[in-house]
């Protein structure tokens, strides 16, 4: 740790105090021999498990053939054949096209320029509490302020922000289904005082918040923002980094409304580990940037290809998936517990194994437990459970274990966590 401290600048944080040795399913071994249960998975990038035989069988065979040619000097049919793959795979009946980069936000800065290049619009409209990632168009997008922007600025301007459906932090002091969709109706008002719809190429969207507290909007809403786009001309694009593959007990989470985003942007869990992105998207708005203007000396490398691959025929039986569904109810039923005996637990939320558990002080103020949140991340660990938090305000403990977890890694985890929010919720603000 003092050389990690002398050598990587401290911007680059890190959550728990262990140094990994080697991982295997749903378990990582610290370099002092400590086993730990990953609920954590790399911060959603392990769905299919660490060090799947499958994946790693078909990183040797493609590390002895060859390791990197750059796609754009001579290419493989290993990323063409992913692009097919895709296309298929994504929601949308319509004709498909597929670029590679090499991470989440690289991913959401080039399905911005697409989207500029076919509406010939400048603006983003895209949501309080989002993520996006951390280079400087996709931190633009991006909604907390501290870590990620401070000090940082200046940032592309055309970007609208608005209220997500964050329904337990409603901004319009609503509650669903009441509201019928307030937040989405307030976007005419927005349109009027701040950004005028013409000059918007498109609407970018997590279809549940990562970062941001695994908000979970209510089924209708992503409706909702493709009717708005449709009746502006905007494109719809379809965050799903966080929610993809799987974790929300479908490939992607789009598909739990039916809705077709014109461009999806997805990574983490797409190659199990290697750094690989991906814009699937129409085909006639992906054929717009003349030839060079997409791609990267990396973009879509051999090796990533081929681990993504691997991710795809383990989630062809569809047992990933119902393994999903599966370990958000059980989640869910033992964070209802802890809602039950501990009023530290403001609100319980779900969408497949993507399970939201955000902690308040006070039941009727709200005010976020970032403190409480933080402890019970930090004895978790020290008990052998792998946890991060999320949220605004840091006080949202979200569960990003693999997917391959045991009934019985998974209790004994929940086990260890029962005893650590017992431990930090002081019982006598148990009501
Ligand atoms: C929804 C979402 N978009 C984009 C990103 C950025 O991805 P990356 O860290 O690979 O750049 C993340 C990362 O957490 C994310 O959760």
């Amino acid at each position: 740790m003092q050389r990690r401290k002398a050598a990587v600048p401290r911007g680059v944080s890190h959550a728990t105090p262990i140094f990994a040795a080697s991982a295997q399913g749903a378990r990582v071994t610290d370099v002092d021999g400590n086993v730990l249960l990953d609920f954590a998975g790399g911060i959603g990038v392990m769905n299919v498990g660490h060090s799947d035989p499958v994946v790693v069988e078909a990183l040797k065979q493609q590390a002895d053939r060859f390791t990197h040619t750059a796609f754009s000097v001579a290419p493989y049919e290993g990323y063409v054949s992913l692009a097919e793959r895709l296309a298929k795979l994504t929601p949308g009946s319509f004709a498909k096209k597929t670029l590679f980069v090499n991470s989440g936000a690289e991913a959401i800065e080039n399905a911005v320029k697409i989207a500029r290049h076919a509406t010939g619009r400048p603006g983003v409209l895209c949501f309080e509490d989002g993520f996006h990632g951390r280079t400087l168009l996709a931190l633009s997008l991006t909604s907390k302020v501290s870590p990620y922007k401070l000090g940082f600025g200046p940032f592309p301007s055309d970007v609208l922000r608005v209220p997500y459906a964050y329904c337990y932090r409603c901004a319009y002091d609503a509650s669903f289904p009441d509201c019928s969709f307030a937040c989405v109706a307030a976007l005419d008002d927005h349109f009027k005082r701040y950004a005028d719809p013409q000059t918007i190429a498109a609407i970018v969207v997590e279809p549940v918040l990562g970062e941001g507290g695994f908000a979970v909007p209510p089924l209708g809403y992503l409706s909702e923002l493709a009717a708005v786009c449709r009746r502006h001309g905007m494109l719809l694009i379809a965050d799903e980094v966080q929610t993809g593959f799987g974790r929300t007990g479908r490939i992607f989470a789009c598909e739990h409304e039916g809705v077709e985003p014109d461009l999806l942007v997805t990574a983490k869990s797409l190659a199990a580990g290697l750094p690989l992105a991906a814009v699937v998207g129409r085909a006639d708005l992906m054929d717009g940037p003349v030839e060079g203007g997409l791609g990267g000396t990396y973009s879509g490398n051999p090796l990533a290809c081929a681990a993504a691959h691997a991710v795809l025929d383990r989630f062809e039986s569809g047992e990933l998936l119902r393994r999903s569904e599966a370990i958000g109810v059980r989640i869910e039923a033992r964070a209802r517990e802890w809602a039950q005996q501990f009023s530290l637990v403001g609100d319980v939320r779900r969408r497949g194994a993507m399970v939201g558990v955000e902690l308040v002080r006070n039941r009727e103020t709200k005010e976020p437990a970032k403190h409480e949140t933080d402890e019970i991340v930090r004895r978790a660990c020290e008990r052998g459970v792998l946890l991060i938090p999320s949220g605004t305000f840091g006080n949202v403990i979200r569960f990003l274990t693999p997917l391959v977890i045991s009934d019985d890694e998974l209790d004994e985890g929940l086990e260890v966590m029962t005893a650590c929010v017992a431990a930090v919720a002081a019982p006598a603000t148990a009501h």
